[in-house]
């Protein structure tokens, strides 16, 4: 199973500011639709609470440390940890699972993912929340796509040369 990260930044990697993404193009969301559809979507709570709804036609998985917590969607689906929530994806023989957000998660998601499809706005903005850092050591730009608003960069993991080796 491919484990992706996909994002959108600004060209100043702000990913959210006051618990939302602060600008918004048509154009992004349909290429994050188009590259989700049909496949899970695990997502953390604040980027769950910050959605609202359940993403149509996507397996949507929340994660969260609360054992308690309730979302009054029956198609959604809450795991108390990243690596359960992966692993059920795993288990069900999905092709591929996307991670969706935020940043915390993105932070985690990084060590294991496969591929990072990351927008980049064309411009700038204020913002409290930040993408990790891509390692160029440990991340390869494999193609990039041009859009009016954006640019989508497609990372791919480097060959880990110690295991080879
Ligand atoms: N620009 C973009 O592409 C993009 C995409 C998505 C989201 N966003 C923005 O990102 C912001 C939210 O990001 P964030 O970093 O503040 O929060 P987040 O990653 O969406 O959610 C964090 C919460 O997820 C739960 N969590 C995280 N890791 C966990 C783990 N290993 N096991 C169990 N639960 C775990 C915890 O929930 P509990 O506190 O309940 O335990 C934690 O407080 C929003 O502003 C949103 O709009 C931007």
């Amino acid at each position: 199973m491919q484990k992706i990260i996909i994002a959108a930044v600004t060209k100043n990697n702000v990913l959210g500011n006051d618990g939302k993404i602060p600008w918004h193009s048509e154009e992004e969301l349909k290429h994050f639709k188009r590259t989700t559809v049909g496949f899970p979507v695990i997502m953390g709570r604040k980027t769950w609470e910050a959605i609202g709804n359940p993403l149509p036609g996507r397996l949507n998985i929340v994660v969260t440390g609360n054992p308690d917590y309730a979302i009054p969607f029956h198609e959604v689906i809450i795991f108390n940890s990243l690596k359960s929530a992966v692993d059920f994806c795993s288990s069900a023989k999905r092709e591929k699972v996307f991670f969706i957000g935020g940043a915390q998660i993105y932070e985690q998601a990084i060590e294991s993912a496969d591929k990072i499809i990351l927008s980049v706005m064309n411009f700038e903005t204020e913002g409290d929340l930040f993408f990790v850092k891509v390692d160029e050591s440990k991340w390869l730009l494999n193609s990039t796509e041009n859009h009016t608003d954006f640019a989508v960069h497609h990372y791919i993991r480097k060959p880990d040369l110690k295991l080879i080796g």
